[in-house]
């Protein structure tokens, strides 16, 4: 009899070199399969961090590699549960290997959803990543869902339910999805590499020496802990150092404007934009199916920023060439106190000739570092558990002060956005608007908002 597909291994493990992992090591023929999909591939044109190598240059690296580093890291821990904690011999408590190829795939394949700058794309079009990546897995046209339903029926579904949460084996889906996971284990250390800084670096080994399952999920051994501390202290550390950085989110403003104004400017001028940036016409025009979603990368949108860079429409070109040639807006910070000053430098900004809905913005960024059980939360979390020797569960904040000093508090800012020429106007400029400029300047205090005196 042939082997069935879901069980069949290569003859010889096909090995990926890594820069996080040192090697990604692939056994299963449906792993290699669903790495060639087209829809994975297409991964290989988007990168992970989007305009953060506007400020981290060496932030390049793709989602494809984000993604095989997460089923390196799924891969690893299900070899240390079937090794260490085998359901055979811990019944409830322990890791069902049978349970690898669905674990696996959904690891492989988490974010294969998004798409091109997908944050700024997705408050733009209205789409969603999450939602766009479980289509793709159950959409019987996809390569994706083809390879999966090869390995038995139902199964495109069953990794889907994976990602949304609703697969019953919670050790699966904590190991997927959870504050401690295969994704964040790997994107922070990923993201640290690749961006050149130290804060995203933990001790990983340690980690997959103390990781264990249990019958609710997923647990530490309490002599691992620090190396879990000091993961969270390293995600808090690469939130607000690197994904938060206040410049990548002035490239992120410019980005966001330059869509939005491609889509207005459609309405008017279809004539063009079907000609020069054909692959958006279904988003502009809000309907659009999956194959047009998949026809887009980051390659695709540079290619039309450029050609509407030299666009008749100012608005519309003056953006494409800041985004094109990195001159991100200008931000400072401001309070709930000082919130309503925003309106007059709004003011102040139209005064001199922009328009201040494509030329300012708001942007917040906020992040939980860590988050135990609150019944009120409207964001539940499963939260990190310490296995202490008796068997004991104690979540990780109640034996950690540091965890506990950063627990439960959001942490970051909002910053108000505004061309740079507001605050280095070109010589021309000034003559013409001097006191406009220096009224505006006399609202900002070490980049902070102020009352002017
Ligand atoms: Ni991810």
């Amino acid at each position: 009899m042939p082997i069935p597909y879901k069980e069949q291994l290569l003859e010889n493990e096909k090995v990926f070199r890594d820069p996080v992992h040192n090697y990604v090591h692939v056994q299963h023929q449906v792993i290699l399969d669903l790495i060639n999909s087209k829809e994975v591939q297409r991964l290989r044109r988007i990168k992970q961090l989007g305009t953060t190598s506007f400020t981290f240059h060496g932030g390049e690296h793709s989602r494809f590699s984000h993604s095989l580093g997460v089923y390196e890291n799924a891969r690893r821990i299900a070899d240390i549960f079937v090794r260490k904690y085998p359901k055979e011999k811990l019944d409830e408590n322990g890791w069902d290997d049978s349970e690898r190829l669905v674990t696996l795939s959904a690891a492989l394949l988490h974010d294969v959803g998004h798409g091109p700058y997908s944050h700024t794309f997705e408050h733009i079009f209205n789409t969603n990543h999450e939602q766009v990546t479980v289509d793709i897995i159950t959409n019987p046209q996809t390569e994706i869902y083809q390879i999966l339903n090869r390995v038995e029926e139902g199964f495109p579904e069953k990794v889907a339910s994976v990602i949304t949460k609703e697969y019953p084996n919670p050790q699966v889906v904590q190991m997927i999805s959870s504050q401690v996971d295969a994704d964040r284990m790997d994107y922070l250390l990923r993201d640290a590499y690749f961006t050149g800084t130290q804060y995203g670096q933990f001790d990983l080994t340690r980690i997959l020496r103390v990781i264990r399952p249990y019958k609710g999920g997923i647990a530490f051994q309490a002599n691992g802990m620090h190396a879990v501390e000091d993961y969270i202290v390293s995600r808090y550390q690469m939130y607000m150092q690197i994904y938060f950085h206040p410049v990548s989110r002035g490239m992120e403003v410019i980005l966001d404007h330059l869509l939005k104004r491609a889509h207005k400017l459609y309405q008017s001028d279809s004539e063009y934009f079907e000609r020069v940036s054909k692959r958006l016409v279904p988003f502009f025009k809000d309907h659009y199916s999956l194959e047009d979603y998949l026809r887009l990368d980051d390659g695709v949108l540079n290619t039309y920023f450029s050609e509407w860079s030299d666009y008749s429409d100012s608005i519309l070109s003056d953006l494409a060439n800041r985004f094109l040639n990195r001159h991100p807006f200008k931000s400072i910070t401001f309070s709930d106190e000082t919130r309503n000053q925003l309106a007059k430098m709004q003011e102040i900004i139209e005064r001199v000739g922009y328009n201040p809905k494509y030329y300012t913005a708001i942007n917040s960024s906020w992040d939980l570092p860590y988050d135990f059980y609150r019944p009120q939360a409207t964001n539940q979390r499963t939260q990190i558990e310490i296995i202490l020797q008796d068997g004991t569960l104690k979540e990780l904040s109640t034996l950690s002060p540091l965890v506990q000093a950063l627990a439960g508090q959001s942490q970051g800012d909002q910053r108000f956005y505004f061309p740079k020429e507001m605050i280095a106007p070109a010589k021309k400029q000034i003559d013409l608007f001097d006191e406009s400029y220096q009224e505006f300047s006399s609202y900002i205090h070490n980049g902070e908002l102020i009352k002017p005196e």
